[in-house]
Order: C-alpha cells, then sequence, then structure tokens
C-alpha cells in the first residue's frame, strides 16, 4: 500500500502536460493542448490536455479524466502502477516500492520478477563469469559501459537453474516465473529459458522490463543467435519496439525515427549519438508499432541490410507506414553492411551526412530498381509500374498521392493520366471494402448537432460556465463583490433543467456550497461521479475547438470567454430562460381549444400574456448582451 502522504505528495507534483507529453506529441493550441488521441489512428487531432485543469479529453473516444487515468488508458496500469510510475518520474519517494504480495494484481507482480531478473542478470555480468565471457565480448564489439548501463545489458549464466533458484528464493512464485517466460518445463524438469546469453532488456514506454532477447556469447550454428521471451501478459510483440523507450524524446526533437533490424543497430548508433533510432526486432513491422511511432513523429526512415530479406521486409514496411499516413524513407546499405558496423567507420555528423545523401522516399526509390533493372523488359516494367500506383494508392492523403503520381510520370515518362486511372481503380475498390472512415466523422458530428435540441444546448452552456468559472470571484452587474456561484445558484433557482447529468452537476455544486466548499472538476474524479464524470470532463473542454460548425450554428463566443465572464455567464443563463419560456408559451397555447376541462381559455390567456411579458424583459436584456 502506499500512504495517503505519498499519493497527497504525487498528485501535487503532476503536471498532466508532462505526463501526456511523455507519450504523444502535444501542440500548443489556445490555453490548451491538442494531438492526435494515442487511443485511435485518427487523422484530425481530437484529443485535448487542459493544463488549468489538469485533464485531457479525447473526443473521439469519449475517454477523459486526470493525469492517473491517461495512464490507466494508455499503459494498461493500474491506479498503483500509475502512481509508482508517477512517483519514479517526479523523484518521489515511495515507502514500500518492492511490495510483493498476493494481493497484487497478476500483472504488477510480473513486472516485479521481470525487473529482478534484470537486476539479477547485470549482476552476474560483474561477476567472474560475467567478466569472463560477457563483458570482454561486448568490449570486443565496442559497446561502451554508458550503453551497457543505459539499455541495461546483462548476462544469464550457464547454470541450468541460476535464474529459477535466485527468483524462488526470493518468494517467487513458480507459477509466475513461468507466466513471465523465464523458465521452459519439460517432462517434468524445469530450467532457466535464457543460459550463457547477452541479455538485452525490452522496456515499455514508461520504463519497465517486460521481455528479453537474449544472444549467443559464442557462435554456435545449432543454437539460435538469439532467443527471446516468449509472448506474456506483459509482452505482445507486434505492440512493442525496442529501444523505443530510450529514444522517444529524441525521436521527438529530430522529428524523426529511424527504424533498423536489431538489437545491436539500435545500441551502437545510439552510442555514437543517433540516438532517435528504434528496432522491430527481427519481425516485420505491424499497425500498432507504426502508430507507437506516430506519437512522436510522422516521419520514418528504414534502415534495412542491402540482402534481399532486409530489402522485401523494409517494402513491406514502407507501404504499411504510408497506410498509416506517415511519411517515410528508405537508406539502402552498402553491401554487407549494417548499422552496427557503418556506426563504427562514420561518426554522429558524417552518419547523419549520409543519412542525407542516400534517403529516398518509397515511389522514387521503387522507380530507380525499375529504371536500372528493368527499362527494357515491358511485362516487368509494367508489373512494377503498377506496383508503384498501388503503393501510391495506399496513401490516405489526396495531395501526397497526386504528387507522387506527377512524380512518377515525370520520372517514367508516362502519361500522368493513364496512372491515374490505374490508381482510381484501386481507390474505388478499397472504398467499396470499407466504409470512408472521414465521411463517417463528418456524419457523427452533424448528427450530435441534430440531436443537441436547442434548449439542450443552452443547459449545457450554462452547465459548462458552472463548471469552469465555479470558483471565480466578480461582481456581478454593479453589486457588491460576490462569488460565481452564489450568483449562478440564484439566477437559475427557478430554471428546470431537463438533462439528468445537468441537474446531477448543479445539485452537487449546491450542495457542497451550501457546506461552504466550492468544489470545481476535481471533485467530479472520484468514484462516486462515475456516472457523470465524463459529462463533467466533456463540459470543462472547449469543444469548440473542433468545430467551426457549432461556433456558425450557436453563435458561440469562445474567445476570452473568462475575461468577459460575467456577461457570458449572464447572456447563457438569460438565453436558457428565453428558449425555456418559448418553449412554455407553446405548450401553454396547446391548452387553447383542447377538450382538457383543466385550463379555461381564460387562465390560458393570462398565462400567455405573463409569459409573453417576461419573454419581452428577456429579449429585451439579452439585446443589450447579445452584442459582447
Ligand atoms: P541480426 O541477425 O541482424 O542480429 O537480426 P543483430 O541484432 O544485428 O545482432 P548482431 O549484430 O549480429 O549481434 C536482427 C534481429 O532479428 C532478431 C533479433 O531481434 C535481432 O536483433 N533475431 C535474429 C531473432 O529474434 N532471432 C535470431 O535468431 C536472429
Ligand atoms: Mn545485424
Amino acid at each position: 500500500m502506499i500512504s495517503d502522504n505519498t499519493i497527497q505528495e504525487i498528485k501535487e507534483r503532476i503536471d498532466i502536460v508532462e505526463v501526456v507529453g511523455d507519450f504523444v506529441d502535444l501542440k500548443k493550441s489556445g490555453s490548451s493542448y491538442k494531438a492526435l488521441s494515442p487511443f485511435t489512428s485518427e487523422k484530425t487531432p481530437s484529443f485535448f490536455v487542459s493544463p488549468s485543469k489538469q485533464i485531457f479529453k479525447c473526443f473521439s473516444t469519449g475517454k477523459g479524466g486526470d493525469a492517473i487515468e491517461f495512464l490507466k488508458e494508455v499503459e494498461s496500469m493500474s491506479y498503483v502502477e500509475a502512481l509508482k510510475y508517477l512517483a519514479e518520474k517526479y523523484g518521489i519517494e515511495i515507502d514500500e516500492v518492492d511490495s510483493y504480495s498476493p494481493q497484487n494484481t497478476e500483472k504488477e507482480s510480473l513486472y516485479i520478477i521481470t525487473s529482478k531478473s534484470n537486476e539479477f542478470f547485470i549482476k552476474n555480468l560483474e561477476s567472474q563469469d560475467g567478466q569472463n565471457f560477457a563483458k570482454t565480448y561486448l568490449d570486443h564489439r565496442g559497446f561502451s559501459s554508458d550503453m551497457i548501463k543505459e539499455f541495461g545489458i546483462g548476462y544469464s549464466s550457464k547454470d541450468w537453474n541460476s535464474l529459477f533458484n535466485y527468483l524462488t528464493e526470493n518468494g517467487y512464485e513458480e507459477d509466475l516465473i513461468e507466466k513471465a517466460g523465464l523458465i521452459i518445463k519439460k517432462n517434468n524438469k524445469k530450467y532457466d529459458r535464457f543460459r550463457n546469453r547477452l541479455m538485452f532488456p525490452i522496456h515499455n514506454l514508461s520504463g519497465k522490463v517486460i521481455a528479453f532477447g537474449a544472444r549467443q556469447i559464442k557462435e554456435d550454428k545449432k543454437q539460435p543467435k538469439y532467443i527471446n521471451s516468449p509472448e506474456t501478459n506483459l509482452y505482445v510483440k507486434s505492440d512493442v519496439l525496442y529501444g523505443l523507450y530510450q529514444s522517444k524524446n529524441d525521436i521527438r526533437k529530430e522529428d524523426k525515427c529511424i527504424l533498423v533490424e536489431g538489437y545491436t543497430d539500435v545500441i551502437s548508433l545510439y552510442q555514437i549519438g543517433i540516438k532517435n533510432v528504434v528496432s522491430s526486432s527481427g519481425t516485420s513491422l505491424t499497425n500498432n508499432q507504426i502508430k507507437l511511432i506516430s506519437r512522436y513523429t510522422k516521419n520514418i526512415t528504414i534502415l534495412f541490410d542491402g540482402d534481399d530479406a532486409g530489402l522485401s521486409a523494409s517494402l513491406r514496411g514502407m507501404n504499411l507506414i504510408l497506410e498509416n499516413d506517415l511519411n517515410v524513407k528508405i537508406v539502402s546499405l552498402p553491401e554487407n553492411e549494417d548499422p552496427d558496423s557503418l556506426s563504427k567507420k562514420l561518426d554522429e555528423s558524417k552518419f547523419k551526412e549520409f543519412l542525407k545523401s542516400r534517403e529516398t522516399d518509397l515511389i522514387n526509390y521503387k522507380v530507380k530498381i525499375l529504371n536500372e533493372n528493368y527499362k527494357n523488359d515491358p511485362v516487368k516494367k509494367s508489373d512494377m509500374i503498377f506496383d508503384i500506383v498501388k503503393s501510391i494508392s495506399k496513401i490516405p492523403n489526396s495531395i501526397k498521392r497526386s504528387v507522387f503520381i506527377k512524380e512518377t510520370s515525370n520520372s517514367l515518362n508516362i502519361n500522368e493520366n493513364s496512372l491515374i486511372t490505374e490508381m482510381n481503380k484501386l481507390l474505388i475498390n478499397k472504398n467499396t471494402q470499407k466504409p470512408n472512415k472521414i465521411l463517417k466523422e463528418i456524419n457523427d458530428n452533424e448528427n450530435k448537432i441534430e440531436i443537441n435540441n436547442v434548449i439542450n444546448h443552452h443547459e449545457r452552456e450554462c452547465v459548462r460556465m458552472l463548471v469552469n468559472y465555479g470558483k471565480s470571484d466578480f461582481e456581478i452587474l454593479g453589486l457588491d463583490r460576490k462569488s460565481f456561484i452564489e450568483y449562478f445558484l440564484r439566477e437559475i433557482e427557478d430554471v428546470d433543467f431537463t438533462n439528468k447529468s445537468y441537474i446531477k452537476i448543479i445539485k452537487t455544486f449546491k450542495e457542497e456550497f451550501q457546506q461552504n466548499n466550492i468544489i470545481d472538476i476535481n471533485h467530479f474524479l472520484s468514484e462516486k461521479y462515475n456516472d457523470i464524470k465524463n459529462d463533467v470532463i466533456d463540459l470543462s473542454t472547449s469543444k469548440y475547438e473542433i468545430s467551426s460548425k457549432w461556433k456558425e450554428k450557436f453563435n458561440i463566443h469562445v474567445t476570452d470567454e473568462s475575461d468577459s465572464l460575467k456577461k457570458t455567464t449572464y447572456n447563457n443563463i438569460l438565453r436558457l430562460k428565453f428558449r425555456l419560456i418559448k418553449k412554455m408559451i407553446n405548450d401553454n397555447l396547446k391548452n387553447l381549444g383542447s377538450d382538457s376541462e383543466t385550463y379555461s381559455e381564460e387562465e390560458v390567456i393570462n398565462t400567455h400574456n405573463k409569459l409573453k411579458s417576461a419573454e419581452m424583459e428577456i429579449a429585451k436584456q439579452l439585446g443589450n448582451v447579445t452584442s459582447i
């Protein structure tokens, strides 16, 4: 258990922009930050972070909450994991970090076991055997002590059970050790999966060890060069990139991610100062891995061995990257070189120069291959052209597509229109399979506007003021200094809200105010308010940033809202009252001429007159304020 004091300390230190910024590429937008949602593969940013309210809101998935909620969603952390992560990030000491108990969730226990194992391997590297066998090899490969430390490289000894014994002696259960992928059970025998190998820990984005890649030290053709952890509860291969934890900040800084094949390529480049580098670790690149990269940059450069296998893997990867609307370049390396071997010959600036001079985009790369190899083979040539058009058709952005079509047409000297015709055929086929996502998004937005009838909209505007400015103080219309909340509650006393969530929100504000508490959004983040939490967050994030239609439709003024707070609030409440009165007038008039005995004609007309004069009164006032 983490003490309440520690939790309090952590919460006070959290800056949501910093926390989210470690996972998502945030761009400043007005007083908040926005980004592409890490939860979907959207094209237009609908993910917002508000530093003043310390919350995030993702409009495309509806997810929202504070920094802890964000970590829970994005990294599937538990509440405790999130707290521990934040404590580490902000250098806050927790009394009991190493709490291994049956009450821990299985995932937490697995994290502890993999991290303990990593510590064990690192210690092993310091041992006599470790020095003799593994450290000598690392020295020979030229890996510096800094890199060994940064990437947590260790050594697994020759013994059959040393890790297993160490872990069980420390109280970890056999069952969990197996679930962490660290031992193999066969014919009633069990033994360590990794023996006599260099150990490369694989980290998740928050820096926790989730798996290992283990390289043989002495070449033995009968054994695989690398043995990797199996997939576990912590480790899903297709969702992980080796090195991303170490390189993510540099990827963002350089606005570019270099993708290489192997563990050693990552470390070698990192060592010479090319730090924006990750590896898909020998498997072909997946959509999820591309999505991971896209949180930090839109630009990927693939650096693959020049052999055939490397080439076809990189071509596949490039198509996938294009489909995800990222920019991709390829650098083919000279024969018999890989990034690791090149890093021994070039220093940082030479390496950068090398990349710059060799980077080609996919289309030009294919055009070059075609021109070099198949110029005089019409069948191969047309196959290749079709292949190029197919790659271009995968790019979601139509402007990019036409640029590439034009380039291809120029460099291959083929009529642009016939390329376009071919591409359109492919596009039409694609679109009949998948409904156009963008169109769907637009329709969804339209529907939202239609569903939100005018009264609900005005109710929303009023409650939005309450949620956002409930704590403010101001002078109302020449009266004494009053708190906003007091003013608000008095003004809406005679208004019946229809929306259930809004009613509950107002009730909560009111009850707390009667106890002399003026609350704000944070009050609603506890479990108790799960049913309205999302509504409160919705209200506290300005939606208008993403929909100019809303602005036009409802004539909403959001600029400097807080500056003209009293006028805006007054205006919003008046608008709501105005709409409600209009509705009452209509409802009242329905009683005229009906067979109902409830109201006499005289009563209806009396009510009508009263309502009409109230309406006029409000209209007059609105006339004074609508020009704000
Ligand atoms: P490489 O053979 O290029 O290995 O495989 P490497 O990382 O460059 O290592 P060195 O430089 O030869 O020491 C590239 C990647 O493919 C995966 C590993 O992730 C490796 O980093 N691989 C390779 C395996 O998983 N198993 C293998 O047996 C070989
Ligand atoms: Mn290699």
